[in-house]
């Protein structure tokens, strides 16, 4: 603690010289600088202003107390009034809907007593507007950015990035979807207003008094938080009632570290079609889909032939997770696994909680078909244009850059490496504009072996293959088939045992952008490194 404080401090001090100049802004405190990003720029015309204030509130989530947590509060200073959606009764952030081509300023106040930065999850932004740890502002301080959105249409997301508290910080709330349409996807004319419906799932545990409780234990922050409760929108036993009638869902694992293997539980097979970055170019269908954190699926549900009063079950179905050495024997559970041998078996005491767990079967939401509806949408065979990118253009074709995953000693790394604020080292350093072959070795020498969600900053990718090591068949068999590998991603969960290779463009802009495990303990633990990009 004293550590991080010295380092920000230092920080503070370093730009300290910048500070004075850009304090002038009118209602505006800026403490601290790296030049561009905190003041608005005249050059900059805003199509869409916004303002988001870090809060702690109260606010009704169970039956019975409120509940303290922490908000992003969200105001629409300039733009289409559909551009913000606040939720109340939730402690996710306002659901921000923007289209390509539009320029964003984004506000940010903290007024909570800790640190904070947001950063926009699957965006391609400058290295400055992309809510790096280094940028991390305190209470009172404001921090600004400025970008032109210029994704293609998908459904992205933010949340709290600071330097080990990512994961207690969006626990708390910190966290809301970033929604982007453009003319390709407006074109195709799929289910959209109350037809096309986001879904953040995430677990939480709440004490008897109904507040949040988020675990310290170190053997919890090894496996990464897992709660007793599973939370859809912010709530707990989530009922979507339906027409019947095509939705699209769009489903995105906010969760700190739970993967899910998402099915219907009548064997409606899922038909997928988008990933993290936008609409895939055809639908595919699989018996089940697997969503690790940071991870976003968009499905199609036809519920035209559905009855008034029938309803459907979204469940996690049970799966291998991997964790032999310090589980002694996987994390397997049966149906209703938490309920086996009484709470809080499967996690051998050593948790102490009576987390769900793992790899064991529990229901996620509902679906309830309360109204007919005459809408005859039909799922467009083709979805998208995807131009696929090719090995021979990647400046690194012969030599892909390995990052090995490990977890060891109370600590999970990068390269043997954890994380360090301004520590780039020589195969850190990438050419802007290349393409560039990166591949993410899960060994399994360490005596932990886990799924490691990987996230890179910057622009998405694209999957090449997936290698796996004989040895680790069985566990790999209960989630494969849930993998959905074509389309553009910025997370991919990594197997243990698993070599999964992957080609990213880093065009466009220069600076510090991170790559790490979307596990946010494992982030927390260290398990995150920047690029730098020159
Ligand atoms: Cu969603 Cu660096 O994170
Ligand atoms: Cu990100
Ligand atoms: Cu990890």
């Amino acid at each position: 603690m004293k550590n991080i404080m010295n380092i920000q401090r230092r920080h503070l001090l370093k730009y300290a010289g910048i500070t004075a100049a850009v304090a002038s802004y009118p209602g505006f405190i800026v403490a601290k600088s790296q030049g561009l990003g905190n003041k608005p720029s005249a050059a900059f015309h805003a199509d869409i202003e916004i303002k988001l204030t870090l809060k702690q509130i109260r606010t009704k989530i169970l039956t019975g107390p409120k509940t303290w947590i922490w908000k992003i509060d969200g105001k629409l200073l300039k733009g289409p009034k559909a551009t913000l959606e606040n939720h109340e009764e939730s402690y996710l952030g306002p659901t921000l809907r923007l289209q390509k081509g539009q320029k964003v300023r984004i506000h940010l106040t903290n007024h909570l007593s800790s640190q904070s930065i947001l950063h926009w999850h699957g965006m391609h932004v400058p290295a400055d507007m992309d809510g790096n740890p280094m940028y991390a502002i305190n209470k009172g301080e404001t921090y600004v950015y400025e970008f032109e959105v210029v994704n293609r249409a998908g459904s992205y997301w933010y949340h709290a990035h600071t330097h080990s508290y990512t994961g207690k910080q969006v626990y708390n709330g910190l966290a809301g979807l970033m929604l982007v349409s453009d003319d390709e996807e407006q074109m195709l004319k799929l289910p959209s207003g109350d037809y096309d419906v986001p879904l953040v799932i995430q677990d939480r545990t709440f004490d008897s008094k109904n507040q949040l409780v988020y675990l310290n234990h170190m053997m919890q922050r090894m496996h990464g938080f897992l709660g007793e409760q599973i939370m859809v929108n912010g709530q707990a036993d989530f009922v979507l009632p339906v027409a019947s009638r095509a939705y699209r869902v769009r489903l995105l694992n906010g969760s700190n570290s739970r993967i899910y293997k998402l099915a219907w539980d009548d064997g409606t097979p899922m038909t997928v079609i988008g990933v993290d970055g936008g609409l895939l170019e055809q639908p595919e269908k699989l018996p089940y889909l697997m969503l690790a954190p940071a991870e976003r699926r968009e499905i199609w549900i036809d519920l035209s032939r559905r009855s008034v009063g029938t309803e459907l079950t979204m469940y996690s179905a049970a799966f291998t997770a991997g964790m032999q050495g310090m589980m002694g024997g996987g994390m397997m559970g049966g149906r209703r696994g938490r309920m086996m041998g009484g709470r809080g078996m499967m996690g051998g005491g050593m948790m102490n909680n009576n987390a769900i767990p793992l790899g064991s079967e529990y229901p996620v939401f509902k679906i309830r078909v309360t109204k007919k509806a005459n809408a005859n949408d039909q799922l467009p065979s083709r979805l998208s244009k995807i131009a696929p990118l090719r090995l021979k253009d990647a400046a690194n074709a012969d030599k892909p850059r390995t990052i090995s995953l490990s977890m060891r000693h109370m600590s999970a790394l990068l390269n043997g490496r954890s994380y360090k604020m301004n520590d780039v080292r020589s195969d850190e350093i990438i050419p802007v504009n290349s393409l560039q072959l990166i591949e993410f070795d899960n060994d399994m020498h360490g005596m932990m072996s886990m799924p490691h969600p990987m996230h890179l900053h910057g622009e998405q990718f694209q999957i090449v293959k997936r290698e796996l090591n004989p040895g680790s068949q069985s566990a790999y068999k209960t989630v494969n088939a849930g993998f959905v590998d074509s389309g553009w991603h910025d997370t991919v969960m990594v197997m243990p045992g698993e070599k999964l290779t992957l080609l990213k463009p880093f065009n466009d802009f220069k600076g510090m952008f991170m790559y790490h495990c979307h596990n946010l303990e494992h982030e927390d633990l260290g398990m995150m490194r920047d690029f730098r990009i020159v």
